[in-house]
């Protein structure tokens, strides 16, 4: 089920060794902040999810998300991730927690989803997208594949972090940031969690396989895509965080 496949560029395969460096202390540093649990909470609740349905969950990571949406229904969750590290996490949870029937988790890259149009309720996706440098084929791929009525639910930080690296408001922007985001780490996670943040941080700074937009950008591009209603909501805890519901009609 989970294969190694030698695809992608110089910066896909950087951005592979990254998240394979991650995987071991995913749950101990991101995954122990109150922050990112409240959006994933969040997102789970704005895509309403009923039981019966069935979710793609892109970008799954080690399944923080789609263990929250087998939690709020009744519903099947087919998982995807460009690290087969972090899959393999993902996968030994899914055994030891007897979700095998609700859950499966396919290595799959964001930018080529394969799967067939009109096959699921919610596409739900976070902290992920924002890695993908070409968003709108991405973006019109994930309305093919909802239904009608499906929902894109979108979880991401609200910054756009691309441009010149040389630009100091750019610089500014991102510090600002990320004065809040890892004095929650260190709060949440400790030493070992902050140090982690750091690091990425330093990858929004540099742009470093970070390509992260605002979100009147992914509204535009889920507009461009021929999503209907689009709905934002900020997250209470850390406004720079929000999650978008894009309707297919
Ligand atoms: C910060 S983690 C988020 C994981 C999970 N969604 C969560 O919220 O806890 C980002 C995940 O996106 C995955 N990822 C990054 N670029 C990707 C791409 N192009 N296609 C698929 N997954 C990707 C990484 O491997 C990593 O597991």
């Amino acid at each position: 089920m989970i294969s190694s496949k030698a695809y992608g560029s110089k910066q896909k395969r950087e951005a592979r060794r990254w998240f394979k460096e991650w995987s071991n202390d995913y749950d101990r540093t991101l995954g122990k902040m109150a922050r990112h649990h409240a959006l994933l909470d969040l997102a789970v609740k704005l895509a309403r999810p009923k039981d019966g349905e069935q979710i793609l969950d892109v970008g799954c990571g080690t399944g923080l998300l789609t263990l929250k949406f087998l939690k709020a229904a009744d519903c099947s969750v087919t998982a995807v991730d460009s690290s087969c590290e972090m899959l393999a996490i993902f996968q030994k949870k899914i055994e030891t927690l007897r979700l095998k029937r609700r859950a499966t988790c396919k290595e799959q890259d964001a930018a080529s989803l394969s799967f067939q149009d009109n096959c699921f309720d919610i596409v739900a996706s976070t902290v992920a997208l924002h890695h993908v440098k070409d968003k709108l084929p991405m973006v019109k791929k994930i309305f093919r594949i909802l239904r009608s009525g499906g929902r894109f639910a979108l979880g991401d930080i609200d910054l756009d972090t691309t441009g010149r690296i040389t630009d100091p408001k750019r610089l500014r922007r991102v510090m600002d940031y990320l004065k809040d985001e890892l004095t929650m780490a260190l709060e949440d996670g400790g030493p070992e969690a902050l140090s982690r943040m750091f690091d990425n941080g330093k990858k929004h700074l540099f742009n470093d396989g970070e390509y992260a937009v605002d979100f009147s950008r992914w509204a535009n591009l889920c507009k461009q895509a021929g999503f209907g209603p689009i709905a934002l909501r900020p997250l209470r805890e850390f406004k720079r965080f929000k999650v978008l519901v894009a309707y297919k009609a």
